[in-house]
């Protein structure tokens, strides 16, 4: 199938790129490359740098690749700027959105992955989370991706159009190729890698939660999981929007992340303890049980050992990162 990317310069992205490629899939990349890194892309995988909100460069783009499917992850992430910035926001992701809409319906194109996020969820009322669990997003980054969900509900029955919306729960992990390098990394994985192999302090906020070692918890789902979902949701055919979740079902603590960081680098590592941050959730596990029962998902890299140590690997092997 050909597959445009949007952010498919990014670290999920460009994962899904490898993984698409691997699959027989024809990936292209549309992407404006305000937070993507050019190194990440592949030299045999077309790239159109151009930015989701401008529609007539994307249905040319839609049009000259004969593409039959678009997976769409291109949109900013970083909560706290969505907070300080959510016009920033909604303008990209939800009117980037928009443009991507409109551009499938005008150049006919039948199906689209839409990249969403556990953060719809806001405080969850239980754990693991289920798909119907009540939506509350608490902060402008979560609410702009609820919004486009809730287009999508509408618009993928009106024009016949198969719709998936992927809520990643903590993306983490690498390949050899690619690896998680976001700025600013506000990603609790990369930032206690670098502290590993900066030799300082990992700064955690919020030692007296609820849980079994006063820190907080996370469902990490390695990258090409994640990549592996949407090769199965390209595959879904019937008309509509479908969600799923897309987390291992198991959650780790910050400590344990910094426990397992140390068993895998072989660095003991300092603690800064800092109080819990505003908005916060004490814990966020995923329920997978659609995403296993109806595309037949399944994660290979599940536990957090492998998980790290994919990404450690990547770390030393591109020590400046995407920059060299
Ligand atoms: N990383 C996670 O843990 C996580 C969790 C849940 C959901 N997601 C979603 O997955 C997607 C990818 O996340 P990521 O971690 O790879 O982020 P990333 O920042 O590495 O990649 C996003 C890409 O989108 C591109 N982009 C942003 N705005 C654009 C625009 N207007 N036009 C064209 N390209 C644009 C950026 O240049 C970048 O390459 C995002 O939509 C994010 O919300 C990520």
């Amino acid at each position: 199938m050909q597959v445009l990317v949007t952010g498919g310069a990014g670290f999920i992205g460009s994962v899904i790129v490898e993984e698409l490629a691997r699959a027989g899939h024809t990936p292209v990349v549309y992407d404006s490359l305000v937070k993507g890194h050019v190194s990440a892309l592949q030299p045999d995988v077309p790239m159109v740098n151009g930015d989701m909100r401008d529609t007539d460069r994307l249905k040319a783009a839609l049009r000259s690749y004969e593409i039959e499917a678009v997976i769409h992850m291109a949109g900013l992430i970083e909560v706290g700027l969505s907070v300080t910035n959510p016009d920033r926001f909604f303008e990209n992701n939800v009117g980037g959105s928009m443009s991507v809409l409109r551009a499938i319906l005008d150049t006919g194109v039948k199906k689209l992955v839409f990249s969403s996020t556990a953060a719809v969820y806001g405080d969850p009322v239980s754990l693991p989370i289920t798909e119907d669990a009540p939506l509350q997003p608490t902060n402008p980054y979560g609410e702009s991706k609820l919004m486009v969900e809730r287009i999508l509900g509408w618009a993928a029955p009106a024009h016949g159009l198969t719709c998936t919306a992927l809520r990643y729960f903590n993306a983490a992990g690498a390949t050899s190729r690619n690896g998680e390098m976001h700025d600013p990394e506000t990603h609790l994985i990369p930032l206690v890698l670098k502290a590993a192999q900066d030799d300082q302090a990992v700064t955690i906020f919020g030692t007296d939660y609820p849980t079994n070692d006063g820190t907080a918890v996370r469902d990490y789902v390695h990258v090409m999981d994640l990549a592996s979902a949407h090769l199965l949701a390209l595959a879904r055919v019937e008309a509509g929007l479908r969600i799923y979740n897309v987390g291992t079902g198991t959650g780790y603590s910050v400590q344990q992340v910094v426990e397992t960081t140390e068993r895998v680098t072989g660095k003991p590592l300092a603690i800064d303890k800092r109080p819990r941050r505003p908005g916060d959730q004490v814990a966020t596990v995923a329920s997978s049980d659609r995403i296993r029962a109806e595309l037949g998902w399944k994660p290979r890299f599940g536990d957090l050992h492998s998980i790290i140590a994919s990404a450690w690997d990547w770390f030393r092997d591109h020590p400046h990162g995407y920059a060299g």
